[in-house]
């Protein structure tokens, strides 16, 4: 049996709405990209919400909209995809990683507060896997400090903490629609936040014009604009807000079904000896983007990995730490210990297929591959 890591869920309501838009005569930025942002603003509860290319382009805005540049430093974790830290070398700040907390892997607010210095301007705190980050500990450190908090919510499409939904804090932050997501539009993202601050980055979406495409060419458009500032070209277009959409109309059985997989895997191998499960804190709605299991060692973490490709099991790794990276060790003089909760933990880590286009087949296969190679490994150990 072939078990992929993360096939996307398409089905008849994408194809419609794919279609009705190709049928619509309007395929880039324009009608479906505007009622994508306003039913997931909606879905969120965010005040308002900006279409993009990708979560990377939507951190970049963030960043942009808080004015971050050389001379600033900007704290964030280094357990966490690089397109989070590329964003802050790309504006000339410096990128102050820090280590994350043992439990849930997200970034630890003590050691936020620690790095702090005159240059700080903002934290950019990850919702790791879809556990939500401690969002009132690191706002009181920003509000105290007189920090940005931006949130990258790439895996956490729908996450709550304190009864608050990632996205509708108030914070800026970014969303990832790229194929593997909760919610997957190929490539895409969104921004959310102050609609003071959003009606600049939609601006700045599109090359920094006064109009877009749609408000030139559609039925009461004009062909002028002007150029307010030097912007990106960063705008979703259509075609992939009729993904959006239906995703989203779809979201709450995507995510029942991602629960369902998940616990699935908690109840099998919290009877495994030898593995850490997940944890959920106290007050956190977790969005079930990933489902990391973490072994004794890296040696067991390797010999599962090869065995579970045997079985045909794709498996992934989130993530090499962002201080083990060439580039950044290189520039910044990290060493692997820096962090030493991030390394250890990327050392043991493998993240299983998670995914509710998968059949209950394919989970209780890869529950049962897992299970036996990790037996199999302790008595041969023994
Ligand atoms: C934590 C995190 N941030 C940002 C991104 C970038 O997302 P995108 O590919 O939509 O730019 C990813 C992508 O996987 C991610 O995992």
């Amino acid at each position: 049996m072939q078990v992929p890591f993360s096939p996307p869920s398409i089905t008849d309501v994408e194809i419609a709405e794919v279609l009705d838009t190709l049928s619509s005569g309007w395929i880039t930025t324009g009608p479906k990209t505007r009622v994508f942002e306003q039913a997931f603003c909606e879905r969120v509860g965010a005040k308002a919400a900006v279409a993009v290319n990708s979560c990377t382009a939507a951190l970049a805005l963030a960043l942009k909209l808080h004015e971050i540049g050389p001379g600033d430093e900007v704290i964030t974790t280094t357990l966490t995809f690089t397109s989070t830290v590329n964003v802050i070398e790309h504006t000339g700040a410096r990128p102050v990683l820090v280590d994350v907390c043992p439990d849930t892997l997200n970034i630890d607010p003590e050691q936020v507060e620690r790095s702090i210095t005159c240059r700080t301007k903002a934290v950019i705190a990850v919702h790791y896997a879809g556990h939500p980050a401690d969002i009132p500990a690191l706002q009181a450190i920003c509000d105290s400090h007189g920090l940005k908090l931006i949130e990258d919510a790439a895996h956490a499409l729908p996450a709550a903490i304190g009864g608050r939904t990632i996205g509708g804090t108030g914070n800026l932050t970014t969303f990832s629609f790229y194929a593997t997501k909760n919610l997957a539009t190929g490539e895409g993202g969104m921004l959310t936040g102050p609609p003071e601050l959003l009606e600049r980055a939609r601006t700045l979406s599109l090359h920094g014009m006064s109009r877009n495409a749609w408000n030139r060419y559609g039925a009461n458009g004009d062909w002028f604009y002007d150029v307010l500032e030097p912007g990106f070209k960063y705008n979703m277009s259509d075609l992939q807000a009729a993904l959006g959409v239906a995703q989203l109309k779809r979201l709450d059985d995507l995510q029942a079904r991602r629960a369902e997989i998940y616990n699935r895997y908690n109840n099998v191998f919290a009877r495994v000896d030898g593995v850490q499960t997940p944890v959920l804190r106290l007050g956190c709605d977790h969005a079930h983007h990933l489902y990391v299991l973490r072994m004794q060692d890296h040696n067991d973490r390797d010999e599962l990995v090869n065995r579970l490709r045997e079985y045909s099991v794709s498996t992934s790794v989130h993530f090499i730490p962002v201080h083990i990276h060439k580039y950044y060790r290189d520039r910044y003089g990290y060493s692997q210990n820096d962090f030493p909760v991030a390394f250890d933990s990327y050392q043991r880590m493998v993240s299983l297929p998670l995914s509710p286009a998968l059949t209950d087949d394919q989970v209780t296969y890869v529950a049962d591959k897992v299970a036996c190679v990790i037996a199999g490994a302790r008595k041969a150990a023994a």
